[in-house]
C-alpha cells in the first residue's frame, strides 16, 4: 500500500480495515494508482479520437486469464506473424463509433455484461516542448488501456474522466491504442452491480490526446465569495513555482505570483459590470487563465448559494427549487448512454418547457457537457456521485477512498460551474453506523474541494410516529447524516409503493427534524404512455397525474419545504423493470416517453410550476 493511500485511510480511521477488507471480485486498483485526470480539457488544444474502432468480445475474460499469444488483444498479429495460431484479428473485427455504450450497438449487447477490447490507430506529429497526454471523459465500468502493445494504466469508476502522460511514447507517426472496458461491478465498486438503471457499458464519452506546455495550469477554480471575486490557480509542471499568474475576467484583471506549491489566489472586489448568474438571468463570462506559458480561455458565471433556516438562498433571496430529475440517457427510442450536445440540449429544453429551474442530475456525475449547458440555459443544477443503496460496501477501505477520489473528480471537473449548487453523497442508504461514517468522510472531502455549495443526500423517508388518527401517517426525517448536510433530502413514493392511494395522501404529512431546507427529491408513479384509463387504475397516465396532483398538495402543506425533483422527466432503461405489459425493461415514471410523448402528469407539473413561478 502507498504512502499516500495509507495516510489517507488513516484519516478516515479505516486504515485497520484497509488490511482486513479483501480485494473481491475482479482485482482493484488502489485509488492513489488510478489514472488522474487532466482537467479542464475545455479550450485546450485536443485531438478527438472519437470515431471508428474495431472490437473484440472476450465474455469469458480469456484476455486476463494470463497472457498468451492466441488472446492478447492489446497486440497486433499480422498475416504472416509467425509463432502459434492466434484466433483474432483486429482488421477483421466489427467497428463501433465511439463514444458509446455496447448494449444500444446490437442486439446481442443490449445484456451484455464483461469485458470488450477496443482498439483503434492514430498519427502524431512532432510537437517538441509540450506534454502529452490520453484522456478519457468516462469508461464504464473498469478500464485497462495500452499504447501500442504496453499497458498504461488502468481507471475504476464508470463517469468521471482520467488521463494518462504519454509525451515519451508518442514518437512522430502512427501509434495503436488498446482499451479493454469491462462493465462488472465487484462487490466493493461504486455503485455496486444492483442498481436500477441499465449497466451501460463501454467507452461512453469523448477520448482525447491533448497538448499542453511543459508548465501547465492544472487547475483553477473561480468563486464569489460575498462581494469579492476569488480565482484560485495551480500551475504543474518544471516551472511552477514563484511564477506569474493573470487573470481576465470580462474587464476584470488579476495578477499574482504562485507559492512554492505552484499556487495562487487572486482577489478583487466584483464590479458591477460583472453581473451576476441566475436562473431567470444566466449571464456568463469570458475568462482566460495564464500561467507557465499556458492559456485556458472559458465562459463562467458569478453568484452565491446559501441557506437560512429552512430557506435556500441564490444571490441572497429565497429561491424555491422547481426541480425534475434526470438520468443521463437522450430521449429516443434506444436507451442509450451516448449524449451528444443536441440530445443534452434536448433534455434541459425539455425541462424548461415543464417551468423548471432546477435539474436532480442522478444518480451519477454526468457529462460535461449537461453542465455547461445547463450554465448557458440557466438550471440549477443537484449532481452526486452514485453512492446508491444499501449494497455498498461501507465498510471497505477500498470502496471509501474509491468514493472519495470520484467526488473529489467530479467536483475538480466542475466547480467552475454556476449552475451546480448541491453536491450530493448518496441515495437511499441505510441508516446504520458504517455508512454514516462513510458519509461524514465524503461530505468531508466535499467542503474541503469546495467550501461554496451545499451539501445534501436523497435519504429515505424514516419514522412513521403516527397521524393524529388511526390510519394517518407522520413520516419524521430524522436520519443522523441531516445534522452533517445543509439541504435535507428525502425520496419517497406514497401512493405508489405503498397501500394508499392518492386520495388517501391526506393522511400523510413529512416533517424534518432539521432546521434546514427540505427538498422531496424523489415522487412518481409508473406509466406507459397511451395507457389510458380511470384513475384508479394503476399504471394509466390517469393513476400518475392523480398522484402528482395529491402529492403536490402535501408539499405544499410540508413545513419547509424549499422545492422538488419528482422521478423523473423520461423513461430509462432498467433491467428491474420487468412487466411485460407496462415496462418491458423500461421504468416508466418519466413524465415524458422515452420518445418525448409528454404524459398527462406532465401537465399537472407543469401548471402547478407557474403557479409557483407566478408567485414569486
Ligand atoms: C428509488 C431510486 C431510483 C429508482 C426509483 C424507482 O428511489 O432512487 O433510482 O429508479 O426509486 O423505484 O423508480
Amino acid at each position: 500500500m502507498s504512502a499516500s493511500r495509507r495516510a489517507f485511510l488513516a484519516g478516515t480511521g479505516l486504515l485497520a480495515l484497509a488490511a482486513a477488507t479483501p480485494a473481491l471480485g475482479q482485482p482493484v486498483i488502489p485509488p492513489d494508482e488510478q489514472a488522474r485526470p487532466l482537467l479542464h480539457l475545455w479550450g485546450r488544444r485536443r485531438t478527438s479520437l472519437d470515431g471508428p474502432w474495431r472490437y473484440i468480445l472476450d465474455p469469458f475474460d480469456a484476455g486476463k486469464r494470463g497472457n498468451n499469444q492466441r488472446r492478447t488483444f492489446w497486440r497486433d498479429f499480422r498475416p504472416g506473424d509467425t509463432g502459434p495460431l492466434v484466433e483474432y484479428s483486429w482488421d477483421d473485427s466489427p467497428q463501433m463509433l465511439l463514444p458509446s455504450d455496447w448494449n444500444s450497438v446490437a442486439d446481442q449487447l443490449l445484456w451484455y455484461n464483461g469485458p470488450v477490447y477496443f482498439r483503434r490507430t492514430f498519427t502524431v506529429t512532432d510537437a517538441p516542448g509540450e506534454q502529452r497526454f490520453l484522456c478519457f471523459d468516462a469508461v464504464n465500468y473498469h478500464a485497462t488501456v495500452w499504447l501500442d502493445g504496453e499497458k498504461i494504466g488502468e481507471h475504476e469508476g464508470g463517469f468521471t474522466p482520467f488521463a494518462f502522460y504519454v509525451t515519451d511514447r508518442l514518437s512522430p507517426g502512427e501509434h495503436a491504442v488498446t482499451v479493454c472496458a469491462d462493465n462488472r461491478h465487484h462487490r466493493e465498486a461504486v455503485p455496486t452491480d444492483y442498481t436500477d438503471w441499465q449497466n451501460y457499458g463501454g467507452v461512453t464519452r469523448s477520448v482525447w490526446i491533448a497538448s499542453v506546455p511543459m508548465t501547465r495550469i492544472d487547475d483553477y477554480v473561480v468563486r464569489l465569495v460575498g462581494e469579492r471575486v476569488e480565482v484560485g490557480v495551480e500551475l504543474a509542471g518544471p516551472a511552477s513555482s514563484n511564477a506569474p499568474v493573470s487573470v481576465s475576467l470580462g474587464k476584470l484583471r488579476l495578477r499574482g505570483i504562485t507559492d512554492a506549491n505552484g499556487q495562487a489566489v487572486l482577489s478583487a472586489r466584483r464590479p458591477r459590470a460583472l453581473a451576476l448568474w441566475s436562473p431567470e438571468n444566466p449571464t456568463l463570462h469570458d475568462i482566460e487563465v495564464r500561467g507557465g506559458g499556458d492559456l485556458l480561455r472559458d465562459r463562467v458565471g458569478l453568484r452565491t448559494v446559501a441557506v437560512d433556516g429552512d430557506q435556500i438562498l441564490l444571490n441572497g433571496a429565497p429561491v424555491w427549487l422547481r426541480g425534475i430529475s434526470l438520468h443521463e440517457e437522450p430521449i429516443g427510442p434506444v436507451g442509450t448512454r451516448r449524449m451528444s450536445e443536441a440530445d443534452a440540449r434536448r433534455l434541459l429544453t425539455e425541462a424548461k418547457a415543464l417551468g423548471c429551474n432546477f435539474v436532480r442530475l442522478a444518480h451519477y456525475p454526468h457529462s460535461e457537457v449537461t453542465l455547461r449547458l445547463a450554465d448557458e440555459l440557466g438550471m440549477l443544477v443537484w449532481a452526486e456521485v452514485p453512492v446508491y443503496w444499501e449494497h455498498i460496501a461501507y465498510r471497505s477501505a477500498h470502496t471509501l477512498a474509491l468514493a472519495t477520489s470520484m467526488l473529489a473528480d467530479m467536483i475538480r471537473r466542475d466547480r467552475n460551474r454556476a449552475s451546480i449548487i448541491l453536491w450530493s453523497v448518496a441515495n437511499e442508504t441505510p441508516v446504520e453506523e458504517a455508512r454514516t461514517r462513510f458519509l461524514r468522510a465524503l461530505i468531508a472531502e466535499a467542503r474541503a474541494l469546495d467550501p461554496t455549495r451545499l451539501i445534501t443526500a436523497a435519504l429515505n423517508k424514516n419514522v412513521d410516529v403516527g397521524g393524529a388518527a388511526e390510519g394517518q401517517s407522520h413520516f419524521v426525517v430524522e436520519d443522523p447524516l441531516g445534522a452533517d448536510l445543509d439541504v435535507i433530502a428525502v425520496n419517497q413514493y406514497e401512493a405508489w409503493y405503498s397501500a394508499r392511494r392518492p386520495d388517501q395522501l391526506d393522511q400523510v404529512r413529512f416533517s424534518s427534524k432539521f432546521a434546514k431546507p427540505l427538498i422531496f427529491s424523489e415522487f412518481g408513479a409508473d406509466a406507459r404512455y397511451g395507457t389510458r384509463g380511470l384513475k384508479e387504475h394503476l399504471w394509466t397516465e390517469e393513476y400518475q397525474a392523480w398522484l402528482y396532483a395529491e402529492t403536490l398538495k402535501l408539499v405544499d402543506r410540508t413545513p419547509g419545504c424549499a422545492g422538488i425533483s419528482p422521478w423523473l422527466l423520461k423513461d430509462f432503461r432498467s433491467p428491474r423493470r420487468w412487466h411485460g405489459k407496462h415496462q418491458e425493461f423500461w421504468n416508466r415514471k418519466g413524465l415524458i416517453a422515452e420518445t418525448g410523448e409528454r404524459k398527462l402528469a406532465w401537465g399537472v407539473l407543469h401548471d402547478y410550476y407557474a403557479r409557483r413561478a407566478g408567485a414569486t
